[in-house]
């Protein structure tokens, strides 16, 4: 049986590659923090794995502890980071600090992996110009604190000699249990249908299953050091993902187009609020940054070389999650 271990695991994506870890047998472990949530982590073949990425010292304690009790991770998916912060500092902190110091930390430790599966996003790309999918061998220039933060963790783990890295790139996930995407379409059962800008961006998703089933694909495949992108392998003109959820929801809308300047004055009140709440707002102007930019279609050729072929292209996709957002009481 293969170790493997999940940080991030309290997380959305990282509660399903866990899932998907334990229907194929690995030994698995979910990496979390004291304070981490442990609602989806309750399955009782799962070993919970208390990481504090904060501190190197303690970290490598930590796993050496882990690989006295049970021997070396086999795979690791580092799936832990930060996707909001109100303070673009701690994108780098947590982001490309951490990754860091976990990485030193299994090297001075000697758990280097067999493959170390990071999970960065499609923003360390930075936006593709209009007509032109983003495809791995763009060159990176990221538009955000958040995608700055993944790409300088990507360039240190690139660095390290001999170490088996795989970097994917998942584009705007969604799925059950997702809270972001959540807001808009609960907008739009409510029939209210926020535009921001005018904007003919083309786009790109995910279903948080086939992230899983993608990044399961570069373990068992024979693929090291690189990059990948992983979409659906489809594009969407903008307003698609709306009409999909409106279909599905059977909903007419009053479409709301909120112009640039307003949008911008919108977030930055946003993120006054947020700081008064001390909470980190959804919209702010790293979001609304990703709304104004030209395209975020990807080229998924290489993912499709692969053998990769989605279970849920958008409509099945977003059928599959309004059904279990409604089971669940979140709609
Ligand atoms: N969702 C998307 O659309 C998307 C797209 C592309 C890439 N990604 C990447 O995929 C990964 C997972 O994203 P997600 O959507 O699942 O986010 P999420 O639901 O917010 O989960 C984030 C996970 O990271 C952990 N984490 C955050 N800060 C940490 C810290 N300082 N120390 C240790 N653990 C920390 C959280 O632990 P706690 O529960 O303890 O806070 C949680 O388990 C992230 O790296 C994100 O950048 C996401």
């Amino acid at each position: 049986m293969k170790n493997i271990l999940i940080t991030g695991a309290s997380g959305f994506i990282g509660s399903f590659l866990v899932e998907e870890a334990l229907d194929r047998n690995y030994q698995t472990f979910a990496g979390v923090r004291s304070s981490s949530s442990r609602n989806y982590l309750s399955n009782p073949d799962l070993k919970l794995f208390e990481m504090d990425f904060s501190n190197q010292a303690l970290l490598e304690e930590q796993l050496k502890k882990q690989a006295d009790l049970f021997g070396r991770f086999d795979y690791i998916i580092h799936s832990a980071g930060l996707t909001k912060s109100r303070f673009p500092q701690e994108y780098f902190d947590v982001n490309q600090g951490n990754t860091e110091r976990f990485i030193n930390a299994l090297v001075n430790t000697q758990m280097v992996p067999d493959k170390f599966i990071f999970i960065s996003s499609l923003a360390s790309y930075g936006p593709g110009k209009s007509g032109i999918p983003i495809h791995e061998g763009k060159e990176q220039s990221p538009i955000t604190a958040y995608g700055k933060s993944k790409l300088a963790a990507e360039q240190f783990l690139q660095q390290v000699s001999g170490f088996p890295y795989v970097i994917v790139h998942p584009t705007t996930v969604y799925g059950p249990r997702e809270k972001d995407l959540l807001v808009l379409i609960q907008s739009m059962n409510r029939h209210l249908e926020l535009y921001i800008g005018s904007k003919n961006q083309d786009l790109s998703f995910i279903h948080v299953a086939d992230v899983c089933k993608a990044v399961y694909l570069t373990i068992d495949q024979p693929v090291v050091n690189q990059q990948l992108i992983l979409s659906d392998t489809l594009n969407y003109p903008a307003p698609e993902f709306n009409d999909i959820v409106k279909k599905i929801l059977n909903k007419k809308t009053l479409p709301l187009v909120v112009p640039v300047p307003v949008a911008r004055a919108a977030a930055h009140v946003s993120e006054w609020i947020g700081q008064l709440q001390g909470r980190t707002p959804i919209f702010n102007r790293e979001r609304l940054s990703e709304f104004e930019a030209e395209n975020w279609a990807v080229d998924a050729t290489a993912l499709k070389q692969l053998g990769f072929v989605p279970d849920f292209p958008l409509k099945e996709g977003l059928t599959h999650t309004i059904e279990w957002y409604k089971k669940n009481g979140w709609l």
